[in-house]
């Protein structure tokens, strides 16, 4: 990347969450492309309420923001004199915020950190005063933001290992969002694909619409659009077609969850990408940080699937496209077996096959 295209991507960094020390601003991911605008989170039930309408999506970024939930709830309940009945209350907020979405296992992982906070070891928080408890609760969902976005950049660096670093230049595929706005910043299969073309490898992105959501026609095209990275769209129907033309060098998909053997858990329709790079013999990465690793879920048949209103199919963009009495589901997410993935992109390296083994030695 030359200076005045670093200037563009610096000028163009998304912001997806912007804490001041006393709220939590969201961009309003339901709104984008067309519209920039903010929703300001004062409360844990604001950060429950915006995780769950899809206000903020994407596996790290809710993570994020149900942390910056529990330091909310802290501010708002500090001066409860009784630190056991500060504790209680911060506990029951954390199950508010974790009743949210089911899928994405870096809710639950951000929401253990703050537990853990809470909690203190051997119970030493009971001796603190809740001012100094919140204190540490805020700091501690601080932490967190930060090292999303140093995890994301050490993703990105971590293709070089697959890819060194040449004048190739690849056709990747992706599905859904998982970029800046799916995460604190810089995104991890986004981010592998900026890392890319700050090497000056990347040809075009294709970019799956990803229907019912168009997380990829929406945010992912956005993300790239504003960073000038070649890119087009197609719908989701169309990418056996640029597969088996021979158009694509490679897909990266994120993860929401990913099972101790390997099996993911992703965006709806990831699993048809799989079987497709699968059948023409083209690698098919996950690009996740270590958190999204569920070693206490076996394999991907445990993983839970949320299911989403009805109106997400039968609309587009708030347009119905079928009457409302027609039958329609609409899960969520899939999981790719183990067996389509060539390799996990995580900020410790790249897992590679057998995964089963190979997972468990990154931690
Ligand atoms: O329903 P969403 O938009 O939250 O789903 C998002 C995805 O499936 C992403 O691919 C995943 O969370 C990884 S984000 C870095």
């Amino acid at each position: 990347m030359n200076d005045a295209e670093k200037n563009i991507a610096e000028k163009f960094n998304v912001s997806t969450l912007i804490w001041d020390g006393k709220a939590l601003k969201l961009i309003d991911q339901r709104k984008l492309p067309f519209e920039e605008t903010y929703v300001i989170c004062r409360s844990p039930e604001d950060v429950f309420e915006a995780i769950r309408n899809m206000v903020v999506r994407g596996a790290p970024a809710i993570g994020v923001t149900a942390a910056y939930g529990v330091a909310l709830a802290a501010l708002q309940g500090k001066n409860m004199a009784d630190i056991s009945g500060f504790k209680s209350y911060l506990l029951s907020k954390i199950e508010l915020i974790a009743s949210s979405r089911p899928t994405a296992v870096n809710l639950f992982w951000a929401l253990e950190r703050m537990k853990k906070i809470i909690e203190g070891k051997n119970n030493y928080t009971n001796s603190l005063s809740s001012d100094v408890l919140t204190e540490k609760i805020v700091a501690q969902a601080e932490e967190i933001e930060k090292e999303d976005v140093k995890i994301n950049k050490a993703i990105g660096d971590s293709i070089f290992r697959i890819y060194e670093k040449s004048i190739e230049k690849y056709n990747i595929l992706t599905h859904c969002n998982a970029g800046a706005l799916a995460t604190a910043g810089y995104g991890t299969a986004l981010g592998v694909i900026r890392s890319l073309h700050s090497a000056g490898m990347v040809k075009n992105v294709i970019v799956d619409e990803t229907r019912p959501y168009l997380q990829g026609a929406r945010l992912t095209a956005w993300e790239l659009h504003r960073e000038r990275i070649p890119f087009f769209i197609i719908t989701d129907n169309m990418s056996a077609f640029f597969i088996s033309q021979g158009h694509v060098d490679m897909a990266i998909v994120g993860a929401d969850r990913i099972a101790a053997n390997g099996d993911t858990a992703n965006k709806i329709g990831t699993l048809a990408v799989s079987v497709l790079c699968k059948n023409y013999s083209i690698p098919f990465y996950v690009a996740a940080p270590v958190s999204t690793i569920d070693l206490n879920t076996e394999n991907g048949t445990s993983i839970p699937i949320e299911n989403r209103p009805d109106d997400e199919v039968r609309k587009i963009m708030g347009n119905d496209v079928i009457p409302p009495y027609m039958p329609v589901k609409n899960p969520s997410f899939d999981v790719t077996p183990n067996e389509h993935i060539s390799a996990i992109i995580t900020e410790k390296g790249a897992i590679v096959p057998p995964f089963s083994e190979n997972i468990k030695n990154i931690f």
